[in-house]
């Protein structure tokens, strides 16, 4: 049998401690012990993001990570992202998928969040083919794309303190 391993970590700036399985993977973590259902389970084969977490400042798919391998680590979830908004409104990213109409089923758009995060952390003002590139790891069966591209412009935009406006022909029409 197995031996249970404490693992200590810091999620979305709280400290939590949890009793695993050396064999557990941090998405399960995540989503069973600490019950944070943003991270989603596509794959578990690394090949579809919508596990993407940041770890040590790095966006990491948590399914490629075993848990015992996050011992002293930062981490931060979609949740984590959502807690970082402004006077309890939706942080940039969030509303820029809304108003972009970046997501349909929205099943890999808590990856796609995490990972255009990390971007705009790392670059505030991408082109779009940065964006492309950077976003490459995270599939998404429903949108083509066109739309998640547009989001991470309006949220750089909109992190840059720049006026932003929709592109989305049903929400310019809505405004009206
Ligand atoms: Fe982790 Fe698909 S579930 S990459
Ligand atoms: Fe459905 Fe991306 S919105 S998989």
């Amino acid at each position: 049998m197995n031996k249970k391993i404490m693992v200590s970590f810091e999620l979305n700036g709280k400290e939590t401690d949890v009793v695993v399985e050396p064999r557990e993977l941090l998405i399960h973590t995540l989503r069973e012990k600490c019950l944070h259902t943003g991270p989603h389970i596509g794959c578990e084969t690394s090949h579809c993001g919508a596990c993407t977490v940041d770890f040590n400042g790095m966006s990491v798919k948590s399914c490629t990570l075993l848990t015992v391998q996050a011992e002293g680590a930062t981490v931060m979830t979609v949740e984590g992202l959502a807690q970082m908004a402004q006077g309890g409104g939706l942080h940039a990213l969030q509303e820029a998928f809304m108003q972009e109409h970046g997501l349909q089923c929205g099943f890999c758009t808590p990856g796609m969040l995490m990972r255009a995060w990390r971007l705009l952390q790392e670059n505030p003002d991408p082109t779009e083919e940065e964006i492309r590139y950077w976003m490459a790891g995270n599939l998404c069966r429903c949108t083509g794309y066109q739309n998640i591209v547009k989001a991470v412009q309006y949220a750089a935009r909109k992190l840059r303190g720049e006026t932003v406006e929709t592109s989305h022909p049903l929400m310019t029409a809505a405004a009206h």
